[in-house]
């Protein structure tokens, strides 16, 4: 971890046998897309899945990549936003794969966010049962997260990610170059992931970013820093090194989800909508997970304010009094924990920390607990 940073693009490693893949990270990667597919998938062609606001930014780019190396590609272009991930929308992708006779072979290229990262990873896994595609991830939170391990989905109407599939990339290619036309609140959201990882086992990572957060932010190499791709590389490594041990989520895959219980209950309070991201939800839930755990006496107080001190400096979140708007009642956020989908036989599962990198998963924390816990929490001023 505190090995020097590197200019070179990273390569991270993703072990699943003959379905294992790399993720790149550099910047300007992205003009190397067509020769890597051309590598991987000799002769193949491309439909790019994207969304309006990535297609303006960096469409262009992507195609121009392609044809260089003589891939032929089309375009699919879907409306932005977390609506996109409907069945219409999926029907509509996967009715305009077919249409531009991407075949077994050939391939799909999911350029963007998280929400097309989904979209188009799920829209792959049912195509001729089964296409071979490549995450562009443009968001910080797509380079981190949503690109890496394989999960896909879409929403149902009694929640999110409900109807999907696990289907490995073959490539992830993250240029942090594309980062640079993002909003800084949708940086700072996918912040939040980045945070995580290192919350939830890297201690010697924490320290890293408390001390070059500002760089990571800034992210420009002019002055010789790579703390941005070395921020995306150690976070890619450290979902990577899970997922291989645990693709389907049936035990430690679950530690990935440090934040996300109570984060999920506000994001859902908040109707899933621009009041709160989803990154913004997962600070405030983490900033819980440490507080719930330092009340537990799992960890000193000093610790958990340490944790919960950088996400606020960094101006994420850090519990239901940070979020815009009328905050939910008790009994609300208890309705949306207990119908989380992390939860087994109706006990719901919380990972709590035993310190800063030390994350575990705990599935006895009873209801009473954790109403207290909250109505506390929604009582500060
Ligand atoms: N599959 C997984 O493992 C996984 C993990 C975490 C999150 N997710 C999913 O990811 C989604 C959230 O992803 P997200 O935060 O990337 O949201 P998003 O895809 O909606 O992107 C956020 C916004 O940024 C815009 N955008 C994207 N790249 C840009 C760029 N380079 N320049 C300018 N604008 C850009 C998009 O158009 C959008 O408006 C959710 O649906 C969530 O469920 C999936
Ligand atoms: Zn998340």
């Amino acid at each position: 971890m505190t090995a020097p940073l590197r200019a070179d693009p990273a390569t991270v490693k993703v072990a699943l046998g003959d379905r294992s893949y790399d993720i790149v990270i550099g910047r300007g990667l992205m003009a190397s897309l067509g020769a890597r597919i051309a590598t991987l998938r000799p002769g193949a062609n491309a439909a790019i899945v994207t969304d309006e606001s990535v297609a303006r930014y960096h469409l262009a780019g992507a195609e121009a990549a392609l044809a260089d190396s003589g891939v032929a590609s089309s375009r699919i272009i879907v409306p932005v936003g977390e609506a996109s991930k409907s069945f219409r929308m999926f029907e509509q992708v996967c009715e305009a794969i077919i249409a531009a006779r991407i075949e077994r072979g050939d391939l799909v290229v999911a350029l963007g966010g998280g929400v097309i990262g989904d979209l188009a990873g799920f829209a792959a896994s049912a195509v001729r049962r089964g296409l071979d595609y490549v995450q562009v991830p443009t968001t910080l939170l797509a380079q981190v997260d949503s690109s890496v391990g394989g999960k896909t989905a879409i929403n149902s109407a009694h929640g999110k990610n409900l109807i999907g599939a696990f289907h490995q990339p073959i490539l992830v290619l993250a240029d942090t170059a594309a980062l640079d036309t993002l909003p800084t609140r949708e940086f700072r959201a996918g912040y939040a992931e980045v945070a995580k990882y290192a919350l939830l086992g890297d201690a010697a990572f924490f320290s890293w970013l408390e001390a070059n957060c500002r760089d990571v932010f800034t992210g420009g190499n002019s002055c010789g820093s790579f703390a941005r791709e070395h921020a995306i590389a150690v976070s890619c490594r450290a979902k990577a090194a899970i997922v291989a041990r645990d693709e389907r989520e049936t035990g430690e895959r679950a530690l990935l989800n440090l934040g996300h219980t109570f984060g999920h209950a506000l994001e859902a309070a908040c109707g899933f909508s621009d009041r709160l991201l989803h990154g913004e939800a997962v600070a405030a839930g983490i900033a819980l997970a440490f507080a719930f755990s330092a009340r537990r006496q799992l960890l000193s107080t000093a610790e958990a304010e340490r944790a919960i001190r950088h996400l606020a400096e960094v101006g994420l979140p850090t519990g239901p009094k940070g979020i815009p708007g009328g905050l939910p009642s008790v009994d609300r956020l208890m309705d949306l924990i207990a119908q989380d989908k992390k939860v087994k036989r109706g006990m719901p599962i919380f990972i709590l920390v035993r310190g800063i990198g030390a994350a575990f998963v705990e599935t006895g924390v009873g209801h009473d607990e954790v109403r207290a816990f909250l109505s506390e929490k929604l009582a500060e001023k």
